[in-house]
């Protein structure tokens, strides 16, 4: 199994996110994943124009790392998303990546893929992070397996993973790769993906005037 994780921090794979993310990356590596990190500081991926290529064309035309980290999704079998609370949300860079992956959403282009999400705090509320990391993931097309977070205080080089939140990333890695080996499904994802890819056909089938590549995108699937 190739697993892609996307960690959304200055402090990246030292920082508290990405040592939770290392934990969990062990666990699948034991199962026999490879596994390739992606860290997003903020500099390498800039903001979504709104300018609809992207649902034109399949591509955006802004010159950045974007697209080189898309295709690397395209090509996983499995994405962890992770990111610290920055008020009460995903961090602003991880925002930046997700924005820029309107046209995926448009094609659940990440169908058949397994996925799994990290959040870590200074002080707590990781919970509406997770869920809304999971609608993405789910909406892309992504079966998520489960999530791990934990409260770790600010980010400090010294900085320790518990050993309860360790296990728990640990055995997450593990499941994550029996889950893509099994080929699990879960009946409300299939209910929330179902719901959301007649909402997208609908959708691009009215605008399949402007929207050529996602319309000719879902004729091919039909
Ligand atoms: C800009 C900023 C905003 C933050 N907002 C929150 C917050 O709202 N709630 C909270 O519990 N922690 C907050 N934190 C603390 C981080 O979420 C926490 O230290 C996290 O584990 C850092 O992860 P990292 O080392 O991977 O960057 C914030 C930190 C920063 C830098």
């Amino acid at each position: 199994m190739k697993i892609v994780s996307i960690i959304g921090s200055p402090h990246g794979e030292k920082g508290n996110t990405g040592k939770l993310l290392g934990e969990v990356l062990k666990g699948a590596e034991r199962e026999g994943a490879a596994c390739e990190t992606i860290v997003l500081r903020g500099n390498s991926v800039k903001p979504c124009m709104g300018c609809d290529q992207c649902h034109k064309k399949g591509h955006c035309p802004q010159k950045d790392e974007f697209e080189s980290i898309k295709e690397k999704m395209l090509a996983a079998d499995g994405v962890i998303l992770a990111t610290p609370n920055y008020i009460f949300q995903v961090s602003g860079q991880l925002k930046v990546f997700l924005d820029r992956c309107s046209s995926l959403i448009h094609c659940m282009a990440l169908e058949g893929k397994y996925g799994a999400c990290v959040v870590t705090s200074g002080g707590g509320d990781e919970l509406p992070i997770v869920q809304y990391l999971y609608h993405f993931l789910i909406v892309s097309g992504v079966t998520p397996i489960d999530a791990v977070w934990a409260t770790m205080g600010t980010s400090e080089p010294d900085t320790q993973v518990s050993e309860e939140n360790r296990k728990q990333a640990y055995s997450l890695g593990r499941t994550l790769v029996k889950a893509w080996e099994e080929k699990r499904s879960f009946s409300m994802v299939e209910k929330m993906q179902k719901e959301h890819r007649k909402r997208m056909q609908e959708l691009i089938n009215w605008h399949q005037e402007e929207w050529p590549y996602e319309y000719a995108f879902w004729k091919e699937r039909e």
